[in-house]
């Protein structure tokens, strides 16, 4: 006889969904039921095994007096109990299906609740919900098990209304983190045990609501809505506002105004049977196929889009309320209209969210089997039949509880979970359940089960190819529009090429547009080192900080990926020549006509705003462009660089942004920039104690190094290419293409030595030759500094002549200097926020003012960051520089090297000298951190090159 008891324990390690479930049901926020929630302090205990303790914590009477807390809803290792896990593909636990390790932290809780007074247990009957549980879950009520379950981010629902007593009720749940489940969700993110979605308590009284769906479609040809409520428990709906007062099951016709992401018109109605009354807002619109396009209302949609994980850096997946409106908003601030809902279906409150403010959904399934991949997807649950009933079991709850939200308009399987029947199972219930919705797996690469073909991280040149139906493929794939359900990976610095993407989506029919990589890093809040990523706690395997990569910080400061995004994706686009007079102004919105929207231009002399005033735009509709007149010119040309700026913005508050809120924007150049005016006068100046001096400046005369400029001293001025490699310049390990940061760090160039060749004094100038190499390689860059002076500025130009066999680009080419005692940053050129080569769309040319600090971007990995394009000139420290031509400017207070080195914010301490960087070209950012590197137009390669900077004291 075995010891350990298969029958206590078995349900953990068995295929099936569980069992004592309700069948799945339409979720639904409120109704005049009822309901208690039993969120808040529960009592908690944590065993290292399965089956460490014995069932008797269940049973009314037990002392738990003794037991730690924890909060409901939350994750355990979140709260002092274990630690988490990162791991991106990895199982962190040998693959044998279904079986999981005998280490299984199991938490016991502990919930005592008494039933409001006027609660009548006895009356009708009552419903039990849990809305997330990781992984699986036995629960008992008043000493009686009901049943356990798996799935961890849907809901399961339990009648317990035979168990309920008017007071001192205990409710009982043992939560194990691993469970045959555990299989199905091997997502790219934290796994994180416990009870972290509501549980609700739910009265059911007799002749209340149970399962409903609700059809609303809108014909756009007539403009009419068709409404039919299916419920189970027949009753009636009203809609008010439409006049409409039916029986379930019948259908009704009515002019409506049709729900879109961008005009998202919710109407208010009632679903009344004979025990309930449940509140509907119903949105009206048609989603289908049609000319080989995803269309709803009749026109396709370009979905400009995002992946939102559920994230909060204290509470992990136990998302409040307004956190998740947090993310609506700034989706919407960000002109980001869709969402897919990696990977899983989210809390069912975010999609209420979307209904009301209007977000296109992809809406996932809890499913991803991504280890199988190291076993070339031997054994995959998803090609064995014994685990369909378990997948079907995920669509159907999935399916259910999330269709009456107009704002989901695609299905998805799921993510990452290669290929097989149960997939095709899925896909087939789901397309019989609901016909009117589509139905999306990225995995399925010949669309056998989906309506859409769906890649990740394809490059621009397939994008195009794709767009161009040059593609190949299945008949049926080509048939199909095309989404990037992931690009854009925007883990650290970057993502770099979005605007490229945007080109080619916008060309071409069949590209509907994508979804970045991903909406928030899941950095954990930690006294250590601000932010954990992968490994922080320990684990055995982990994958660092590739969970960190999203376009908002883990407190939801936007990244700059998020502003570049939203001017990529802005849904005006402003076209001119400033000097015509003239600006083309196009309406982008896939619906909405522009009468939202106010617009504004504004003069600019020499960086600074001059006048500015209103502009009559008109109110084209979706598609349409119009040629609109600016004003006269407020100053005549010629007086200096001048340039228009034009803005959309809000007319009005709307729920999601103020009057104001800036949507688009666009700037023309009037008359262009001329270089800083320089005369040399004076020559250097050798005396004996060693030093040259050069009008403002002193040098060292033997190693010809500037020492300083007026009153302020300057240190280490000299040629620097190197910069702190990104995550997109490491590149994914997996990747089989070039991966340059690797290579620059093979070569040297984070290591370049600088050989003195001769310090020569001349009439005109001081010039330093040098040559700048890294050792055991022999390529190099010869450099040439000549320091030339009109008598107050100092003017350096720098000749870069590269020799040898050079095969990687440079990280970048300028200059480094140390200031003492710098702090304000005044400066005209790009801006406010980091710009680089292929992240700088939203890089506004102006005068700006900043701190070193804030300047700082806080990338959760410490890397290159920071730099402002097209800078003309810089004031910091009591310097001025001028650039000829225009520089990338970058301030910090520690070295590249120092941010090269760090592995966490918290590694970095500022010192007492701000390392300036001026820089003639930086190489682009991309995307390689998962997707393709940096395109061609955006690498720097070495070639000689000229650039000059003219510097002053300005005290
Ligand atoms: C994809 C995957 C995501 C995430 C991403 C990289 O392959 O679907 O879950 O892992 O790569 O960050």
């Amino acid at each position: 006889m075995s010891f350990r008891s298969a029958t206590a324990v078995g349900y953990v390690e068995d295929v099936s969904p569980g069992s004592g479930a309700l069948p799945p049901r339409a979720w639904y926020p409120t109704s005049d039921a009822a309901s208690l929630s039993l969120n808040g302090s529960w009592r908690f205990r944590l065993s290292p095994t399965a089956d460490a303790e014995d069932d008797t914590f269940a049973a009314p009477g037990y002392d738990a007096g003794g037991w730690a807390e924890v909060s409901v809803p939350g994750h355990w290792v979140l709260q002092g109990h274990g630690a988490p896990i990162y791991t991106n593909h990895l199982y962190p636990f040998p693959v044998d299906p279904p079986r999981v390790p005998t280490e299984n932290p199991t938490g016991d809780h502990l919930r005592f609740f008494d039933l409001p007074a006027d609660w009548d247990p006895a009356d009708g009957g009552t419903v039990l919900r849990f809305d997330g549980v990781e992984s699986c879950a036995r629960v008992w009520l008043n000493g009686t098990g009901i049943g356990e379950f798996k799935g961890s981010r849907l809901p399961h629902e339990f009648a317990v209304g035979h168990l309920l007593r008017p007071a001192g009720n205990v409710l009982a749940v043992r939560v194990h983190q691993w469970s045959a489940g555990s299989y199905l969700e091997d997502q790219d993110q934290w796994w994180l045990p416990g009870i972290f979605r509501d549980v609700t308590l739910l009265h059911r009284p007799a002749g209340g609501v149970r399962d409903f769906f609700v059809h609303a479609s809108y014909d756009h040809v007539g403009g009419a809505g068709t409404l039919r409520v299916d419920s189970e428990v027949p009753g009636r709906v009203t809609v008010p506002e439409l006049g409409v007062d039916v029986a379930t099951g019948e259908p009704v016709t009515v002019p409506v105004e049709a729900w879109t992401a961008e005009t998202p018109r919710l109407y208010d109605g009632v679903l009344a049977t004979e025990g309930e009354r449940v509140p509907l807002r119903i949105g009206f619109r048609t989603v289908g196929l049609a000319d080989g396009l995803i269309k709803v209302n009749g026109r396709p949609v370009l979905f400009k889009g995002v992946n939102r994980h559920e994230w909060h850096p204290r509470t992990g997946r136990a998302l409040d309320l307004e956190t998740m409106r947090a993310d609506v908003l700034l989706m919407k601030r960000h002109n980001i209209n869709a969402v897919r809902t990696s990977h899983y279906p989210p809390h069912p409150a975010f999609l209420d969210l979307c209904d009301e403010y209007g977000l296109w959904v992809i809406d996932e399934c809890d499913l991803e089997t991504h280890g199988f991949t190291e076993q070339a997807w031997r054994d995959n649950p998803v090609d064995d039949d014994r685990w369909t009933p378990a997948l079907l079991d995920r669509a159907a709850r999935t399916v259910e509880r999330d269709k009456n939200h107009p704002s989901v308009v695609i299905w998805s399987l799921g993510n990452e979970a290669g290929t097989g029947r149960g997939l095709t199972a899925m896909a087939e219930w789901i397309h019989g359940r609901d016909a009117s919705r589509l139905v999306h797996y990225e995995g399925d690469i010949d669309c056998r089960d989906t309506d859409v073909y769906s890649r990740m991280y394809a490059d621009h040149g397939e994008v195009e190819r794709i767009g161009r139906k040059l593609d190949g493929g299945t008949r049926r794939r080509r048939q199909l529009p095309f989404i990037l359900c992931e690009y854009g990976h925007a883990m650290g610095n970057g993502p770099g090429g979005l605007a490229d993407y945007q080109r080619i989506f916008e060309s071409y029919d069949r590209l509907q547009g994508g979804f970045v990589w991903e909406w928030i890093d899941h950095g954990v809040e930690d006294e250590r080192y601000g932010y954990a990523y992968g490994g922080d706690f320990g684990e055995e395997l982990h994958d660092g900080n590739f969970v960190c990569d999203g376009l908002v910080f883990p407190d939801r400061e936007p990244s700059p990926g998020l502003v570049e995004y939203k001017k990529v994706i802005e849904p005006v686009r402003f076209e001119g020549d400033g000097a015509g007079g003239t600006v083309r102004v196009t309406n982008r919105y896939d619906f909405a006509d522009l009468s939202a929207l106010d617009f504004e231009w504004s003069y600019q002399v020499g960086g600074e705003s001059v006048a500015s005033g209103s502009l009559a735009v008109p109110a084209l509709a979706a598609g349409e462009s119009a040629e609109v007149k600016l004003p006269e010119r407020p100053v005549a040309a010629g007086s200096g660089e001048t340039r228009w700026t034009v803005r959309a913005v809000l007319a009005a508050d709307t729920g999601w942004g103020p009057r104001g809120h800036v949507v688009a924007w666009g700037q023309f150049p009037v008359s262009g920039r001329q270089s800083p005016s320089f005369v040399a006068s004076a020559g250097p100046v050798v005396s004996g104690d060693g030093s040259i001096s050069l009008g403002p400046a002193v040098f060292d005369a033997r190693s010809g190094a500037l020492r300083s400029i007026g009153s302020v001293a300057v240190t280490g001025l000299r040629l620097d290419v190197w910069r702190a490699t990104t995550d997109n310049d490491d590149g994914a390990a997996w990747r089989s293409d070039i991966r340059y940061g690797a290579l620059w760090r093979k070569f040297g160039l984070h290591r370049m030595r600088h050989r003195l060749d001769a310090v020569e004094p001349s009439a005109g100038a001081l010039t330093v030759r040098t040559r700048v190499a890294p050792a055991a390689w022999e390529f190099g860059l010869g450099t040439v500094y000549r320091w030339s002076t009109d008598g107050s500025r100092l003017r350096l130009t720098v000749s870069v002549t590269p020799d040898g066999d050079w095969t990687v680009p440079l990280p970048r080419l300028g200059v480094r200097f140390g200031l003492a005692a710098a702090d304000r940053v005044r400066w005209f050129g790009g801006g406010p926020g980091e710009a680089y080569p292929d992240t700088r769309a939203a890089s506004a040319v102006g005068r700006w003012q900043s701190t070193v600090d804030e300047m700082q971007t806080p990338y959760l990995r410490p890397q290159e960051n920071g730099a402002r394009a097209d800078v003309r000139w810089a004031e910091l420290g009591g310097l001025r520089v001028e650039g000829d031509p225009e520089f990338w400017f970058t301030a910090r207070r520690w070295t590249t090297e120092e941010l090269d080195a760090a592995a966490h914010r918290s590694d970095l301490t500022p010192g007492d000298t701000v390392w300036v960087n001026l820089d003639h070209g930086q190489h682009g950012i991309g995307s390689q951190s998962c997707g393709p590197g940096v395109l061609p137009q955006y690498r720097l390669h070495a070639k000689p090159a000229e650039f000059s900077f003219v510097f002053s004291d300005i005290g």
